[in-house]
C-alpha cells in the first residue's frame, strides 16, 4: 500500500503565518505538523509516499528532501492551485498506479497510530474505508452516516443541517476504484473536485464504503486554536529530559524537555513544555503546554499554552497565554497584564503597553 499525503492548500485560516511558511511546517511540540503525519504513515508500515505540494513547495522539499530522514521515500507531486482533494488524487494518478493507498491530509494530528485501521482495510478491502470521529460542530466537516456494521449509506460535505455528528477525518483508505469515480465528478459549488463526491460515486456504482470510529485524539491543525490544542496534546505525552543547562536558581516541574544548548536561568518551567535547542530562558515563568522553538530568547516573561517559533524574542511581557509567535518576531513590555493573547507573524515587532 502507498500513501498520498496532501500538503498543498493556502492555509488562509492560519494567516499571517502562512504568508511566509507552509502550514504543514508550523511546529507542534517543536516538530513540523507534516513530520507528525509522516510518522503516522510510517507507523502504519507504509514507506512509499506521494506528497502533494502547492505554495511554499520549496520549503517542504528543503525540510523533508527524499524522505530518508523520516524513513520513507517521498515523490513530490505539484498541485499548481488548490482545486480539491479529489483533484490531488487525479494529479497523483501516475504515482499511485493501481495500488491501494491511504490518503492523509497533511494537517491532521491523530493519536494511537493507524496500524490497526490499515491492516483491517488490507484484510477486508472495501472500495473505501473512512475513519470518522465524533465532533461538536459537524457543519465544519464532511459527515458520514453508517449502520451498525460500519457500512456507510450517507455522505455530505460541510452540510448546513448535518445528519449526525461523525466527521470524516482526513485519513482515508482507497482501492483504485476511486480513480474511475473521480473521473465522473464535476467541481462543487466552491469550485473544487470534492473527495466526498467521489466517494458518493463509488457508492452509486455499488462499491462498499465503510467507516470506523476513531475514539482517540484527532485534530485538523487548520486554525491557531487547533494548532495550540495539538501542541498541548502532543506535549502531554512527552517525556522530560534536561539536555541543556539549568542553573541552581531554576525549577523544572513535570515533564520538561530542555534541548541541547538551551539555558534556563532563574526561571520556573511547569511541564509539559519544551525549551528548544540554543534558547535562553531567564527570570521567566513558563507554564504548561508551551513549546519554545530553537534560538529563542525569553527574559522576564510569563507565558503558558503557547508556541514560539525559532528565533522569537520576548522580553518583559507577562500574562501571555494561548499565543503563537512567529520566527524572529520580537515582543517587549506589557508587565503586569494577564490573559494577553498574541498571534504575531514572522519578523513582526510588538511593544505592549505597561
Ligand atoms: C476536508 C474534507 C472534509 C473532512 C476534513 C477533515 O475538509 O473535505 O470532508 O471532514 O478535511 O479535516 P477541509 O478541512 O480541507 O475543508
Amino acid at each position: 500500500m502507498k500513501a498520498l499525503v496532501l500538503s498543498g492548500g493556502t492555509g488562509t485560516r492560519l494567516r499571517p503565518f502562512t504568508y511566509s511558511m507552509a502550514k504543514q511546517l508550523l511546529p507542534v511540540a517543536n516538530k513540523p505538523v507534516l513530520r507528525h503525519c509522516l510518522e503516522a504513515v510510517r507507523g502504519a508500515g507504509i514507506t512509499e509516499v506521494g506528497v502533494v505540494v502547492g505554495d511554499h513547495h520549496d520549503q517542504i522539499r528543503d525540510a523533508f528532501g527524499d524522505g530518508s530522514g523520516d524513513g520513507v521515500r517521498i515523490t513530490y507531486i505539484e498541485q499548481p492551485w488548490p482545486a480539491g482533494l479529489a483533484h490531488a488524487v487525479l494529479l497523483a494518478r501516475d504515482f499511485l498506479g493501481d495500488d491501494d493507498f491511504m490518503m492523509y491530509l497533511g494537517d491532521n494530528i491523530v493519536a494511537g497510530g493507524l496500524t490497526a485501521a490499515a491492516s483491517d482495510f488490507g484484510a477486508h478491502r472495501p472500495e473505501v474505508k473512512l475513519l470518522v470521529s465524533k465532533v461538536d460542530d459537524p457543519s465544519r466537516y464532511g459527515i458520514a452516516e453508517f449502520d451498525a456494521s460500519g457500512r456507510v449509506f450517507g455522505l455530505a460535505e460541510k452540510p448546513a443541517e448535518p445528519r449526525g455528528d461523525f466527521a470524516i477525518m482526513g485519513i482515508y483508505f482507497f482501492t483504485p476504484a476511486i480513480h474511475e469515480a473521480i473521473a465522473r465528478i464535476r467541481p462543487s459549488a466552491r469550485g473544487e473536485l470534492e473527495i466526498t463526491d467521489a466517494i458518493g460515486e463509488v457508492m452509486l456504482a455499488g462499491g462498499v464504503v465503510t467507516a470506523e470510529e476513531h475514539t482517540g485524539y484527532w485534530r485538523d491543525a487548520g486554525t491557531v486554536d487547533d494548532l495550540l490544542d495539538c501542541n498541548r496534546f502532543v506535549l502531554s505525552g512527552m517525556r522530560g529530559e534536561t539536555l541543556g543547562e539549568r542553573d541552581r536558581h531554576s525549577v523544572l516541574r513535570g515533564e520538561v524537555l530542555v534541548e541541547p544548548g538551551a539555558k534556563i536561568i532563574r526561571s520556573e518551567v511547569h511541564g509539559p513544555a519544551i525549551v528548544g535547542a540554543d534558547s535562553v530562558v531567564e527570570d521567566s515563568q513558563i507554564g504548561p503546554g508551551t513549546a519554545i522553538g530553537r534560538g529563542c530568547l525569553l527574559s522576564g516573561v510569563q507565558v503558558e499554552g503557547s508556541v514560539l517559533l525559532d528565533g522569537a524574542a520576548v522580553r518583559g511581557a507577562c500574562g501571555i497565554r494561548d499565543s503563537l509567535i512567529g520566527r524572529h518576531a520580537e515582543v517587549i513590555g506589557g508587565r503586569g497584564r494577564s490573559g494577553t493573547r498574541l498571534r504575531i507573524g514572522d519578523h513582526a515587532f510588538v511593544e505592549l503597553a505597561a
